[in-house]
Formats: structure tokens, sequence, C-alpha cells
């Protein structure tokens, strides 16, 4: 199927987010849709899957002139679109969200067990290892995502949407992520896949479009381009990639793990972290790093061994606790675990220091715009008022929220799970600036990542977990993606 839009305008009040754009795609073809977070991408394809309509524009599919009112039109056309957002009901099995809204049925009633074959060997055929029968919130975010591009699958599209479909995954997964867009070219399955991860587009698209401020700038094939063209395109000017200065200054140490262990997830974890230090700690999926850390945050209970920050053994018992103790910690996952969807930007970005924002007791707007316009700036947040609610930000615009507000708190020790996810080229920089800064400043800061690149270029050294074991420390020579992704899996 040919898919084109053409001349798609959209605005939400003054803010015009989509300007007489054109974007096309065919059958058989990958196409990268680029650019900076609040660019656009999500809303050209919020346009194409239904989701909302465009002021100005049409749509042609084979050539012939369609208007979508709905999502469900959009995929009754042959477009299914998986979301940046996941889409997964949490209280229902894999297989029965797998069949959302397109059950099954045998004399009436809901097939259940036809929905759990056909889920089971599409997993077994896709390689993937989820029993059809979990349900999803017992599920880790990324094999919701997993999930998620499974059911696309089974919609047999001629047009999938893939808004940011690897942010969470690591590289094996990613891996088999590619093999399905491979298998489906060759069926003839037109993709689109939104990403910031510009390795990714040049291994798996084949022609690409860039959108700078809702304008179309460049488009083409991609083996006419490259990851420093794309960049530029998508700023606008270079973006640098030397390696960013090492600190020097270490001080004393922060905090201890000594033997920690909570099964299934890690064991004999021991790990020290100094004042004016960047720690990485990176692996697989199922490395356990994640676990660890929210099991020192009282996330997850029941763990042995003992916590010592600044030679006094604790016991936190909630992030809330460790705030109090001068810990800063973010979260792996936003959708889940960061954003409250309720509110609105501003108090979203300052809802951890509160205290200090009130007045005679009362939370005073004044102040929290004060603190909040500062972060707002350095982290140069894409934004509208600040009383609109997060969900109007744009993806990446939301992570720099999260992460304001963490900075906001001045934290002596700050733990960051997954920070730069869904964030554009240029801001991933910005944010990898401030983390040398914080460490500069004698802040403590632990990075939790599964790219080895973003690890060897902030961090001073690193710890490879492999099945919550801490495999080895990686430094100066030895940190390097190949050394790091032998470790990560095992070898
Ligand atoms: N429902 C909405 N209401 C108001 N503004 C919106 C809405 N949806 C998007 N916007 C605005 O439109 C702009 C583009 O957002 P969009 O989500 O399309 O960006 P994006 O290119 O997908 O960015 P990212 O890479 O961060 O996901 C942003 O400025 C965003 O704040
Ligand atoms: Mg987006």
């Amino acid at each position: 199927m040919n898919v084109s839009m053409n001349g798609i305008v959209k605005s939400f009040g003054a803010n015009d987010v989509l300007r007489n754009v054109d974007f096309s795609v065919k059958g058989g073809e990958i196409c990268a849709l680029l650019g900076e977070n609040g660019a656009g991408k999500s809303t050209l394809m919020n346009i194409l899957g239904g989701v909302i309509r465009p002021d100005q524009g049409t749509i042609l599919l084979d050539g012939k002139k369609h208007a979508f009112h709905s999502p469900a039109q959009s995929l009754d056309a042959g477009i299914a679109f998986i979301h940046q957002e996941l889409n997964l009901i949490n209280d229902l099995p894999v297989y029965e969200n797998m069949f959302i809204g397109r059950e099954k049925r045998k004399l009436g009633f809901i097939d259940h067990q036809g929905e759990l074959e056909e889920t089971r060997a599409l997993f077994s055929q896709l390689g993937i290892e989820i029993a059809p029968e979990t349900p999803v919130s017992a599920l880790d975010a990324s094999y919701k995502q997993i999930v998620e591009i499974s059911r696309a699958l089974m919609m047999k599209a001629s047009i999938i949407i893939m808004d940011e479909p690897t942010t969470s995954l690591t590289d094996p997964e990613i891996e088999r992520v590619f093999d399905m867009l491979r298998t489906l070219k060759k069926q003839d399955v037109g993709i689109i896949f939104i990403s910031h991860k510009l390795r990714e587009v040049m291994e798996i698209c084949d022609t690409y479009a860039v959108l700078r401020d809702g304008v179309l700038v460049s488009s083409g094939e991609v083996k006419d381009t490259s990851i420093a063209q794309l960049s530029r395109d998508m700023v606008g000017h270079d973006v640098r990639t030397a390696p960013l200065g090492r600190i020097d200054a270490i001080g004393e140490e922060a905090l201890r793990l000594e033997k920690l262990t909570l099964e299934p997830y890690f064991r004999n974890v021991s790990l020290s972290v100094h004042f004016g230090e960047v720690l990485g700690v990176t692996g697989l999926l199922g490395d356990g790093r994640s676990e660890l850390f929210r099991a020192v945050f009282g996330d997850l209970n029941g763990y042995r061994g003992r916590v010592v920050l600044e030679a006094r053994p604790v016991q936190i018992k909630s992030i809330r606790h460790a705030l109090r103790l001068g810990i800063g910690y973010l979260p792996r996952n936003r959708k889940e675990n960061a954003i409250i969807k309720d509110m609105d930007i501003l108090d979203n970005g300052t809802i951890v220091r509160y205290k200090k924002c009130k007045r005679l007791g009362l939370i005073s707007r004044k102040k929290q715009l004060e603190s909040f316009d500062k972060q707002k700036k350095e982290l140069l947040i894409k934004m509208g008022d600040p009383s609109d609610p997060i969900s109007s930000l744009s993806g990446g615009n939301q992570q720099k929220v999260v992460l304001a507000k963490w900075l906001m708190t001045e934290p002596k020790i700050l733990i960051l799970d997954n920070p730069t996810q869904g964030v554009d080229v240029g801001a991933k920089e910005e944010i990898y600036d401030i983390i040398l800064r914080l460490a500069k400043r004698g802040v403590a800061v632990v990075v939790l990542s599964n790219e080895a690149q973003e690890i060897i270029r902030v961090c001073d050294r690193a710890l490879v977990m492999y099945h919550g074991d801490v495999v080895s420390e990686v430094f100066g020579c030895t940190m390097n993606e190949q050394n790091i992704m032998r470790l990560a899996t095992g070898g």
C-alpha cells in the first residue's frame, strides 16, 4: 500500500505543530521519521492513525482520499499504530490483550482457547519467551513493548507505525524486533519507524524524513546520508560527539552496598560510589540493576545485606525517605513510574519539592514557578503553559520534566535509571553535561543504562551485571563497547 500525506497543517492553540508537511511511505519500505523532541512526529502519526484530525491537508491510500475520524477507521484501512505510550490493560493476561477490540468468538462467547493458541503460535514463531497467560501487570516494561509490537503484527496491517518502539528494549530484544521488521518488509508491509537512536535508523531503515519545528526539512534514502548529517538536519547545527571530560577530584564514599541479595533478582552485590563520581551500572534485560536500586530505595522489600550511607548503615523505606536523606532517584520507566497523568506540567515538575514551595503552609504557585523556570531553561524544555496537562508534552519533553524535578531537590546522591529515554540527540548531550556538572559540584551520580555508548560517554567507571551478578568492573580502556557487550552477555 502507498500512503501519502500532503500539506498537513495542525495547531494546538497558538502552537503551530505541523506546517504544510508532505510525507509518504510505501509497502516493503521502512521509513524513519526523525526530529527533535517536540518536532511534531507523534502528532503527524496521530493524524495518520485517526487519533486526531488535521486542520488542513489530505491523506491518500493508493491514490484514494481518506479521512480518519477514529483509530478504528484507520485500522480498518490497514494502518496499525504502536503508540509511544503503551496501551495494554494491566489486569488482563497477555493473550487477551492481543485481541482487545477484536475478540475471537465462538457461538457468541469469547473463544479464550483459540486466542491462547493463536498467541502461543505467534510467540513461538517470533521467538518470544512470554507465557500468554501471564497478566500484563507482571511484565517488565520492555516485555510489554514486545507484546504491543506482536499485537500489531497479529492485526496483519499493511502499514505499521512504530513510535519509538525500542526505547526501553536492550540490544538482543532490539535485534529480535528488527528480525520481525525484516520479515514484514518481505511481506510488503510498510513501516514508519520513529526513533532517536540514529544507529538503529542506519541499520534498519530504507528511507527517512526529518521534521524540524513542524516543517519537513529533509528526506531521502538512508544510504545517501549519515548519522552526522541526520543530526544536523534535526538540530540545525553540528552535534558534538567527542568524549566528555573526566572528573578527577573524587571525594569521600557516599553510598556503599554490602552483599545485597534479593532472589531472584540479584545476589551478593557489593559496590561503592563516591562524591564527585559518576558510576555506571549496565547489562541486558534481566540483569537486575533496576531491581537492585529499587530495593535500596524501599520499593522492593526483603533484601539481605547492608546499605551504608556516608559511613552509617541505613534501611531506606521509600523514595520519600530517600529524598529526606538527600538521595534522588529517577525511576526507569517514565510512563509508569514517574509521570502523574492527571497533573499539570508544573505540579509534575515540582512535586518532590513541594515543601520548599510552601508559603504559610500552602503550596505557592509562584514559588513553584520560580524554581521550575530555572530548570526549564537549563534543560530547554519545549512546552506551552505550565498549567497545561503533562500529556500535552512530547515524550522527550516529559522526560526532561521528570529530570528537572529531581535536579531541583539538589540531591547529594542521584540515581538515574535510563535517564535519556526518548530524548533527542541534542538534548542527550545537554543531559550528559548536566550529569558531569553535578559530579563536579560533588554529587555522587549513579547512571543505570542499557546503552553502552551512554555509559562510556558519561561514566568514570561502570559495573556490568549479568543475571543478578556483578560480573565485572570496567574503566579507562576496558570501558569500551565490545568489552561491555561481551561481559553483559555472560561471555
Ligand atoms: N494534545 C496536545 N495538546 C497540546 N499540545 C500538544 C498536544 N499534543 C502535542 N502537542 C504539542 O505539539 C508539539 C509536538 O509534539 P509531538 O508529540 O508531535 O512531538 P514529537 O516529535 O513526537 O517529540 P518526542 O520525540 O519528544 O516524542 C509539542 O510542542 C507538544 O507540546
Ligand atoms: Mg513523540
